[in-house]
């Protein structure tokens, strides 16, 4: 990757952007105050509403053929069997054949906040801190900020009564947070129609590794969520007049889950770790380069619990190697004090962080095999259950495609450096079905800081990151354009 390049005649450009921050701050604003969580049922309709509030957007913007695709009824597991999904906003922005065509996705659902999480301010009320210059509230970096950032670059190109460089599509989805349900059919099915002619995929919705060093992003871990279901009495019942004399569904629960991963953060389901694609000599080098430490993890952790004590085990660990992480049991007592219950019912959910080259059907079996095994050994007359909530592949890339080298640019025009090519932990289940099914590459441009706490209590965005994060996403499609 070289440093040195023509620089395009883009300052205008950024100039417009500088002076449009108001606007952009208000634009968030009002997004941020739409609390469109995904997974919890109830708050379907917000996610809707989240759905028109783009449309809307798009439309004053001067959009065309905007469409607004249903997906159906959401697949169980559901608590309501007619539950909508939400649906995917299509928008183009010019359809000039001489241009290239880059669609942009990004999602408009969020992770539940409740400011008793610990919030500092309310969680849908952006709170702007003109101190620090931090814009704080839920889906403010994931990914409401990035993606009113597509939307910024197209008013500050209007403004300036400049064309886009490239015709742009635009693909938001508002079920991403909780496994991107329905938007892989509908992908294949607009290969050829809605999505026809498109060059490039670019996804905002990933964060730098630190807090100082832009990055571009050319992996990601896939994502297979699970649940085990383990259903005793008919009621919850008063441990001291039942306990002892029946089985109880939390203790043939604890022991299962105990039994899939250990404090080290090794998968004990037997199988798992051998589908792991062997590090070659030349993976291992590319750790070297990258700006990171143990100091870093552990402030962004907010402790020093971190498992491994080197920079190049962590990204490792993070990147490269699956991971299985316990998340929570529904049905259990969980509020403060001691109430003498045995829970009736509990659900416990896990998932495992994919990698290459584990198959996700393979794994599944694996991970059924393995649990019903262990359910047998309770010799338990509770009723079990174990299924796959939702799933999504992970994604690997060449970062040395056109795509890579123009964001690489716009990134050197707009923080004078560098920046690292990384993966990522996370995962954005859409992705490879992107690469697949429209037969071109995608680059992940981030936005937000790797401190910037998404799916987590105080979620931020800076306000450089945000401005200068919209200039990188205009820059880039400038320098792709010429590519
Ligand atoms: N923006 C994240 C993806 C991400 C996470 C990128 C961490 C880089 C680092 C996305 O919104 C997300 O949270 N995805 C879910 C997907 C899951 C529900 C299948 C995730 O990773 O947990
Ligand atoms: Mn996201
Ligand atoms: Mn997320």
């Amino acid at each position: 990757m070289s440093e040195k390049y023509d620089k395009l005649p883009i300052d205008p450009l950024f100039k417009t952007i500088d002076e449009l921050k108001p606007q952009f701050i208000e634009r968030l604003s009002k997004a941020i105050a739409i609390p469109s969580v995904s997974s919890d049922e109830q708050l379907r309709p917000k996610v809707v509403e989240m759905s028109k509030f783009l449309v809307n957007e798009l439309t004053q913007l001067g959009f065309q053929d905007i469409q607004v695709k249903e997906l159906g009824t959401q697949p169980p597991p559901v608590q309501d069997a007619n539950l909508q999904l939400p649906p995917i906003v299509l928008g183009r922005f010019g359809s000039d054949p001489k241009k290239k065509t880059v669609l942009v996705y990004g999602h408009y659902d969020v992770q539940p906040a409740l400011k008793e999480d610990g919030w500092g301010t309310e969680p849908f009320t952006m709170h702007y801190d003109k101190t620090k210059e931090i814009l704080y509230g839920r889906g403010s970096t994931d990914d409401k900020g990035p993606v009113m950032g597509w939307l910024n670059v197209v008013e500050a190109h209007n403004k300036l009564g400049w064309e886009l460089p490239v015709n742009l599509v635009v693909c938001f989805e508002g079920m991403e947070e909780s496994g991107s349900l329905g938007l892989d059919e509908l992908v294949a099915k607009e290969a050829k129609q809605y999505f026809k002619n498109v060059d490039q995929v670019t996804i905002s919705d990933n964060y730098w590794l630190g807090t100082t060093k832009p990055v571009l992003t050319y992996g990601l871990r896939g994502c297979n969520y699970y649940q085990i279901i383990v259903k005793g009495p008919g009621a919850d019942l008063h441990s001291g007049i039942f306990g002892g004399i029946i089985a109880e569904p939390m203790t043939d629960l604890i022991k299962v889950m105990s039994t899939l991963v250990d404090g080290k953060g090794k998968i004990l389901i037997p199988g798992v770790d051998e589908m792991v694609a062997p590090l070659t000599e030349k993976e291992d080098g590319l750790y070297d380069s990258i700006d990171f430490s143990v100091e870093e993890l552990n402030a962004a952790a907010g402790s020093n619990t971190a498992l491994h004590q080197n920079k190049k085990d962590i990204l490792k660990h993070r990147w490269r190697y699956p991971s299985l992480s316990l998340h929570g049991i529904e049905g259990a007592f969980s509020g403060a004090g001691a109430k003498t219950v045995i829970p009736s019912k509990v659900v416990g959910k896990f998932s495992i962080r994919t990698v290459p080259d584990i198959e996700s059907k393979k794994l599944d079996e694996l991970v059924f095999k393995h649990i019903n095994q262990e359910l047998a050994k309770l010799n338990s007359p509770n009723e079990f259950k174990v299924e796959l909530i939702h799933d999504g592949n992970y994604w690997v890339s060449d970062p040395f495609n056109e795509s890579f080298q123009a964001a690489a640019k716009a990134t050197q025009d707009v923080w004078g450096i560098v920046p690292d090519f990384t993966r990522e932990g996370g995962s954005i289940p859409i992705t490879l079905t992107f690469e697949k099914e429209l037969g071109v590459d995608v680059l992940l441009l981030p936005m937000g800081r790797g401190d910037d706490g998404a799916h987590s209590i105080n979620e931020k965005l800076d306000v450089n990151n945000y401005i200068n994060g919209c200039k990188t996403l205009g820059g880039y499609l400038h320098y792709y354009a010429k590519a």
